[in-house]
């Protein structure tokens, strides 16, 4: 396995987990990649390592460039450990290595991995000489975690950027522009940032100004593919991202028990539709709550049906309410609904949920018995159009 050289001595070393199915309850149809980079400098550097069972392959790339016994700095940008696994190896055949890390990254590797490892912390602002390149630290809480940082080479106009505009993508490829396909990225940069960072849309603005204020001609982060072709766009739709900005059309989440509550998400559908919102369905028995949240992330309505069951909602209802509130997606108009037998309460534990995130609710109660009739598909029709702004 080869390494890539991504700028003149600066090689991608990472791994490719083409069998990724699941990262931490994200379904990643398209696998993953972990990005590390090497720079070959007088002081050796290597940037992020990969999830442990690819240590294998990161290795044969590295060795494919350098002997490992010569790293002389291993920079760990992030703790989570796709990116932290392969450093115990890695520091056990660079004896001499010293570690890199901000001061959160140190505690948490310390808590991680338990080893008496070199360190060096650094600060926003801090940089390490390396030979012919000084590489410049910027912390980026949370984005994905509080140890979060960035590593920029000023001297190649490279943004180390770990989590931030990664995207879960198994390729060949290694650049932006040699996918062909905008939209393939863009999806999986959009579902990458709706599971993983919205809940953080106040420091990835933090992080923006941090990004906007440097000269960057590559971006290369440490999952999928690495920007050199789409860094505006892709600038643009972080700004839109971070700061809740939707788009005027909606999403109908649901789940059914005899097609009562359906008849009223299709209702829902025509009626916003004549309103000029149209919208996506998404059943929840045929849909996987993290694909939902990536058209969670630019609709501006948000329609949740469920039946009662057992005096609430359904588990699938539920299940999606818990995850969309943890991600925290904010300037909302939440639309809850549902059939019902007798006792009637999963509408109002939507609206709850809805409540707890902060979402507008313009019209509550939209509860019918259980088979909706001509007539009261057509009330529902008429409520929606005239009530939802
Ligand atoms: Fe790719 Fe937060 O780890």
């Amino acid at each position: 396995m080869k390494s890539l050289e991504i700028k003149k001595g600066i090689y991608w070393v990472g791994a490719i987990d083409w069998d990724l199915r699941n990262f931490h309850g994200y379904l990643t149809q398209r696998g993953s990649t972990y990005n590390a980079y090497l720079i070959m400098d007088e002081k050796i550097t290597l940037v992020d390592t990969v999830k442990h069972y690819l240590f294998d392959e990161m290795l044969e790339r590295i060795k494919s460039v350098i002997d490992p016994a010569k790293i002389d700095y291993v920079v760990s940008n992030h703790t989570e450990m796709d990116h932290s696994g392969g450093i115990p190896k890695i520091m056990e055949l660079a004896k001499n290595a010293t570690l890199v890390c901000s001061p959160n990254g140190e505690k948490g590797l310390k808590r991680h991995f338990k080893k008496d490892w070199k360190f060096k912390v650094v600060n926003t602002g801090d940089s390490l000489n390396i030979g012919r390149r000084n590489l410049k630290f910027a912390c980026v809480p949370m984005v994905h975690w509080p140890d979060s940082m960035v590593t920029y080479v000023a001297e190649e106009k490279l943004l180390l950027s770990n989590d931030a505009f990664g995207q879960h993508m198994a390729t060949n490829e290694r650049f932006d522009d040699e996918i062909g396909c905008w939209d393939i990225i863009r999806e999986e940069a959009a579902k990458y940032y709706a599971n993983i960072v919205l809940p953080y849309g106040a420091q990835v603005q933090k992080a923006l100004e941090t990004v906007s204020a440097l000269d960057i001609d590559m971006i290369a982060p440490s999952h999928g593919l690495i920007w050199r072709s789409r860094i505006k766009d892709i600038i643009e739709c972080y700004k839109k991202w971070a700061n809740n900005i939707c788009d005027k059309k909606g999403i109908i989440i649901y789940d059914t028990m005899w097609h009562s509550t359906e008849k009223m998400a299709y209702t829902i559908k025509n009626a916003l539709g004549e309103k000029g919102i149209s919208c996506e369905m998404k059943n929840l028995l045929t849909n996987d709550i993290s694909d939902i949240m990536t058209s969670v992330l630019e609709a501006k309505y948000i329609c949740v049906g469920s039946p009662t069951l057992n005096n609430g909602m359904m588990p699938s209802v539920a299940a999606f309410l818990t995850y969309m509130k943890g991600l925290a997606p904010k300037n909302r108009i939440g639309i809850a609904f549902g059939s019902y037998g007798w006792g009637g309460q999963s509408v109002g534990e939507i609206e709850k949920a809805f409540e707890a995130c902060k979402f507008q609710v313009p019209l509550k109660g939209l509860k019918i018995q259980y088979i909706p009739d001509e007539s009261d598909l057509s009330g529902l029709k008429e409520k929606i159009k005239t009530t939802i702004p």
